[in-house]
C-alpha cells in the first residue's frame, strides 16, 4: 500500500488478465480507491477489503498450475465479483462446473437479462458486452441464480446474493460493454457499500502534506526527463517544499527529438525551478556509439553510459549525502510486478537501475509521491497543478532516444523482389508468443492491415511488413547502404521526426494516436541513401498495439514534405500490430 494513498477499498485479483489494470482504473474513476493484488493472496489480508474482484486471464481453471485464489475469499464474507476467468474460478472452486465451449466466442455479443438480481439494476436489456473465452461456466455452483445469457453463453452471469458473491462472463470494465460501468457501479455500491474516497486531481494537496512528512527537512533530488511523470512529481516537491529544497538534473544524450532540450528548459524555467542543471553529454553518447550497428549493443552502451553519468552528477554534486533524498516519478503499474512488464524485459534491454539510486531505495531515502496513480490520474493531478496540456499530453518517449529508430547496417544489402513485394533486408526486433525475434521487412505496394496480418502469419522469414507510400525512385534501384549512428544521419531523423510531428500535430492526428515514433532505414539509392517508415500506432499501455492509418491527405502531404528532405529516398508505413512488431524498431 503507498503512504500516499487512502486505503483501498476494492482489491482487484490478477489471475494474469490483460485488463486487470483496466478494472482497477474503472472503479478508481467510480471514486473508489483501488489496488491490484496477486490472486493468491490470503483471504485473511483480504478481510479489510469492502469487496473483491478476480480478474480475468488466459489460463483454464482445471488445468494444474494455473492461477487461482485462496478458497477461504468465498467462506470470508467479503463480496466478491468473478469477471471472465474469475467467475470460472468462483464456479471451480464451488461446486459449479467449467468446460470448454463448442466455440469460443471473442467480441460483442448481445446479453439478454433473464431475471432480477442487484447487480444490475438500472441496466439496460439486450445491450452489447464484450466476450472473449472458451471456457465457460457450465453448471453454477448450488445457492447460486443466473440472471443473464448471451446466444452462446448460457451463464452469462450468476450470483448468490446472500453470501455476496457475483460472476460474469462478458468484461464489464470495457468500453464495448456500454452497461459495464452501471455494472461495476452496483457491484461498489450496492454491494459492497463503498465510500466516494478517490480523486486524483482533490488528492494533491494531501500528497504535498505527506512529501512534506516524508522528507523530514531533508532537499530533494530528481532526474528528470521531460516526460509526464517525472515533471509531475518534481512539481509536486517543489510545491511542497519550495525552490530551495528541489534540485532536478537532465541528462542531454543528443539523441533526443528536435527542440526536446530547450522544451525541457522551458518547462523548468515557467515552474520558476531555481535550481535546475542541465548535463551535456552529446559527445560521449555519440563517441560511445559510433560504429555500432547491433540494437542490444547499442541499448546496452547507452544504458551503462547513462548509468555513468547519473553516477558522477550524484557523486560530484554531493546529493547521496545525507541531507539529500531521491525523488522519482514512479506511477502505480511499475510498482506492482505484473507477468507482462517481466516479459519485456526479455525482448529488450530497458536500463534503470543506477547504483546510486539503489543505494538510496534501499536506504528508504526515496520520494515517489505519484506511486499510487495510473498515466491518466498522473495527467489529472498535472492539470491540478497547472502544467500545460503540452506537457500532460505528450506521447510517451523511450530512453534510449533516437539511437533505437536510427537503424545502421554492417554491409550493403540487395533488395529482394518475390511474389509478396520486396524483401528489405534490414532487421527489426518483434515478439511472437513470449519471444524476441529479429528479422527483415517486407515492402509491399498497399496499405492493407489485413494483408500485413497474413504475411506475417504466413511467411518465417519476416516479422513486420510496410508499405511503400512515396518514392524518389523505384524500389529495384534501392538497396541497403552500409551505415552507422553518426550525426548526419541522426539530423535527418531529427529532422524528418520533427516534420511528421509538427503535421500530425497541427492536423489533430497526434491526439489520435497513442505514440509515433519515426524510424531511418538505411534504404535508398547512391544519392539518397535514406528511407523514412511512419509507425502511428494506438495501445492502451504499449504492451500490445494495433498499427493506425492516418488520413490519405495528410499522408501525401507528409510523404511530399518527407521526400524534400536531402537523404531521403522513400516513405514507408509500418502495417505491423504489436504483436508481432514491437512498436520499435530495436
Ligand atoms: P516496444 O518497442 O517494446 O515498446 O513495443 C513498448 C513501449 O516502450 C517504449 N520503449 C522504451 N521506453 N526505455 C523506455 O523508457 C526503453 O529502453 C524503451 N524501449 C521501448 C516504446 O517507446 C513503447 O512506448
Amino acid at each position: 500500500m503507498s503512504q500516499y494513498s487512502p486505503n483501498p477499498q476494492i482489491a482487484v485479483l490478477d489471475t494474469g488478465g490483460q485488463y486487470t489494470h483496466l478494472i482497477a482504473r474503472k472503479v478508481r474513476e467510480l471514486g473508489v480507491y483501488a489496488e491490484v493484488l496477486a490472486s493468491e493472496t490470503p483471504a485473511a489480508e483480504l478481510s479489510r477489503f469492502h469487496g473483491v474482484i478476480i480478474s480475468g486471464g488466459p489460463a483454464s481453471v482445471y488445468e494444474a498450475g494455473s492461477p487461482t485464489i485462496d478458497p477461504a475469499l468465498l467462506t470470508s464474507g467479503v463480496p466478491v465479483l468473478g469477471i471472465c476467468y474469475g467467475i470460472q474460478l468462483i464456479s471451480h472452486l464451488l461446486d459449479g462446473n467449467v468446460a470448454k465451449g463448442d466455440r469460443g466466442e471473442y467480441g460483442v455479443a448481445t446479453l439478454e437479462l433473464t431475471a432480477a438480481d442487484t447487480l444490475i439494476e438500472g441496466v439496460l436489456n439486450n445491450r452489447q458486452v464484450w466476450m472473449s473465452h472458451r471456457d465457460t461456466v457450465t453448471a453454477a455452483p448450488s445457492g447460486f441464480h443466473v440472471f443473464a445469457r448471451t446466444g452462446t453463453c448460457a451463464v452469462a452471469a450468476m450470483s448468490n446474493p446472500e453470501k455476496k458473491q457475483y460472476g460474469v462472463q462478458f468484461h464489464p470494465e470495457v468500453v464495448h460493454t456500454p452497461e459495464g460501468t452501471k455494472i461495476l457501479s452496483n457491484f461498489l455500491f450496492k454491494i459492497c457499500c463503498c465510500q466516494k474516497d478517490w480523486n486524483p486531481r482533490s488528492r494533491v494537496p494531501a500528497i504535498e502534506e505527506r512529501i512534506r512528512e516524508v522528507t523530514a527537512g531533508r532537499k530533494v533530488f530528481f532526474f528528470v526527463s521531460g516526460g509526464v511523470d517525472s515533471t509531475v512529481a518534481y512539481t509536486l516537491c517543489l510545491k511542497a517544499l519550495g525552490d530551495d529544497r528541489v534540485h532536478g538534473a537532465y541528462v542531454d544524450t543528443g539523441l533526443m527529438r528536435d527542440g526536446e532540450t530547450e522544451f525541457v528548459q522551458g518547462i523548468f524555467a515557467s515552474l520558476g525551478a531555481k535550481s535546475f542543471h542541465v548535463e551535456d553529454a552529446r559527445t560521449r553518447f555519440l563517441d560511445a556509439l559510433a560504429g555500432v550497428t547491433e540494437p542490444e549493443r547499442k541499448r546496452h552502451i547507452i544504458g551503462e553510459l547513462f548509468v555513468e553519468v547519473q553516477e558522477t552528477i550524484l557523486q560530484s554534486g554531493h546529493y547521496l549525502d545525507v541531507d539529500w533524498i531521491l525523488g522519482q516519478g514512479t506511477i502505480y503499474p511499475d510498482t506492482i510486478e505484473s507477468g507482462g512488464t517481466s516479459k519485456a524485459d526479455l525482448i529488450k534491454t530497458h536500463h534503470n537501475r543506477v547504483a546510486g539510486i539503489q543505494k538510496l531505495i534501499d536506504a528508504k531515502r526515496i520520494v515517489e509521491p505519484l506511486s499510487s496513480f495510473y498515466k491518466d490520474e498522473v495527467r489529472e493531478a498535472g492539470r491540478e497543478l497547472g502544467l500545460p496540456a503540452e506537457l500532460l499530453d505528450r506521447h510517451p518517449f523511450p530512453g534510449p532516444g533516437l539511437a533505437i529508430r536510427c537503424l545502421c547496417s554492417e554491409a550493403d544489402f540487395e533488395l529482394k523482389q518475390d511474389y509478396d513485394g520486396w524483401v528489405l533486408p534490414v532487421h527489426s526486433v518483434g515478439v511472437q508468443g513470449d519471444s524476441r525475434s529479429y528479422r527483415a521487412a517486407l515492402a509491399i505496394d498497399t496499405l492493407d492491415h489485413a494483408a500485413a496480418t497474413r504475411l506475417t502469419n504466413e511467411r518465417l522469414d519476416v516479422n513486420r511488413i510496410v508499405g511503400l507510400t512515396a518514392a524518389r525512385v523505384p524500389l529495384a534501384s534501392m538497396k541497403v547502404h552500409r551505415s552507422e549512428l553518426n550525426a548526419p544521419r541522426l539530423a535527418r531523423l531529427r529532422k524528418a521526426d520533427s516534420i511528421v510531428r509538427s503535421m500530425s500535430l497541427a492536423s489533430g492526428f497526434e491526439k489520435q494516436v497513442w505514440q509515433f515514433p519515426v524510424v531511418l532505414i538505411p534504404v535508398g539509392d547512391a544519392v539518397n541513401q535514406d528511407s523514412v517508415v511512419l509507425r502511428p500506432i494506438d495501445s492502451v499501455d504499449g504492451m500490445t498495439a494495433q498499427s493506425v492509418l492516418m488520413p490519405p491527405e495528410l499522408l501525401r502531404q507528409m510523404c511530399e514534405a518527407l521526400l524534400a528532405v536531402d537523404g531521403i529516398c522513400a516513405v514507408f508505413y509500418d502495417l505491423t500490430h504489436k504483436p508481432p512488431g514491437t512498436i520499435e524498431w530495436e
